[in-house]
């Protein structure tokens, strides 16, 4: 047996990879699919778009890996689709994993990891059904003289879904949750994710607005993200991502997607406006904003949402409010969504809320003419109530 050398496994990534599309799925909040489709389709080369629960799959070129990466604001990864099959029993399961070129995902002398789920199928159990994988990666490996070890802290990580019998597998061309800017050092108390926060904006048009306004800003990631928004900055360009470390990435590629996208970087003309109740957590929003690198454009003050007063024409106001028990009780929390309701519909007419709230029986459907999105954060229920204040 030959050994694959570099040489010999260029020309396979450039065969196998390069020059056609292959399937991806990206994961992000269920109920705001279409806010993922609607930027993923902003991106060149992206067919087949489809939209299933709790993520969007579609077909494109490998160099999506890195534009979906650096672009999507909506996105917890992307997974690169490496094959999908009938898996009833073991020797089912690595027949066909074996059969993955994986060479071209580990390269040479890789360590990955395996995270596996398994729903309404025969095969169950996690550690058997990841040891069956493994042993079939390797089995390709080594047929090619290679090998890679499976380490649970792998940059690198292989999911495999099981569901109805069918094993789906993916790569993670991510790495961490893509909720990760790098530029947060401190979190409030029930901090949204900065996915979630950008997922609403867009959901609420954020391009349409003149000023913004988060009245309980928290760590400021409403704030921050309608400024990264409104400057057009890739999400993406500060962190690191699993893929540099894989066989097919190409650095002078990414140097190269990175200085266009920060040439997109433009002076933005929206207002941007936080306040909350707390001192503390207008300092840690300060703190987050100069971080960030928007010190210039967002202003912040302590202000009571409930008494909270601002004229400005075209205004989106968006807010998490507090439930749950994190921050107050859940009678405290109805009371203050109660108020801060009311202030809205007597003090802000002719402005546009994106608000979110466990309490949505505050916003009165015969006052407010609203949208209603139930979904679930942080395993809370929770509805965005979305309209216009008349
Ligand atoms: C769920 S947190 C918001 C988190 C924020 N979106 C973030 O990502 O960090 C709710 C915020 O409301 C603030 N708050 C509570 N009562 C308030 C009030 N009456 N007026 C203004 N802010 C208030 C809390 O201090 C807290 O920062």
């Amino acid at each position: 047996m030959t050994t694959l050398s570099q040489r010999a496994l260029e020309r396979r990534i450039k065969r196998q990879l390069k020059n056609r599309d292959l399937s991806y799925y990206i994961p992000c909040m269920p109920k705001f699919e279409d806010v993922l489709a609607k930027e993923l389709s902003k991106l060149e080369n992206i067919s087949d778009i489809e939209l299933e629960h709790g993520g969007v799959s579609f077909e494109a070129p490998l160099d999506t890996i890195y534009h979906a990466n650096l672009n999507l604001r909506t996105a917890h990864r992307v997974l690169l689709r490496l094959g999908s099959f009938l898996s009833q029993s073991y020797p089912m399961l690595y027949d066909h994993a074996r059969k993955i070129p994986w060479e071209l995902y580990l390269g040479f002398n890789k360590s990955f990891s395996i995270k596996t789920t398994s729903k309404q199928s025969r095969l169950k159990h996690h550690d058997n059904i990841a040891e069956s994988l493994a042993a079939a990666i390797n089995k390709r490996l080594n047929d090619l003289g290679l090998e890679a070890k499976e380490d649970k802290n792998a940059k690198t990580e292989i999911y495999l879904r099981l569901f109805q019998d069918r094993a789906t597998i993916s790569l993670n061309s991510s790495g961490e949750h893509l909720h990760k800017r790098a530029y947060r050092q401190e979190h409030a108390k029930a901090a949204i994710r900065e996915t979630l926060a950008a997922s609403i904006l867009l959901k609420s048009n954020i391009e349409n607005f003149d000023t913004v306004l988060d009245p309980m800003c928290g760590s400021a990631s409403f704030l921050i993200e309608a400024a990264q928004i409104a400057s057009q900055e890739a999400p993406g360009l500060r962190r690191e991502f699993a893929f540099e470390e894989m066989p097919f990435f190409q650095e002078s590629k990414w140097l190269r997607f990175k200085r266009e996208a920060e040439a997109k970087i433009i002076e933005p003309s929206l207002e941007i406006i936080g306040s909350d109740i707390s001192k503390k957590n207008i300092a840690i929003a300060r703190n987050n904003i100069k971080e960030a690198g928007f010190q210039d454009l967002i202003s912040l003050s302590v202000e009571d949402a409930r008494a909270y007063r601002l004229e400005k024409p075209n205004l989106l106001i968006v807010a998490n409010l507090p439930y749950g028990k994190r921050i107050m009780n859940e009678a405290e929390a109805k009371e203050l969504s109660e108020s801060f309701a009311k202030n809205l519909k007597n003090n802000f007419k002719g402005s546009y809320f994106s608000i979110i709230t466990a309490n949505a029986a505050s916003f009165k459907e015969k006052e407010f003419k609203a949208t209603k999105t139930n979904f679930s954060n942080g395993g809370i229920k929770v509805t965005l109530i979305q309209g216009l204040l008349g």
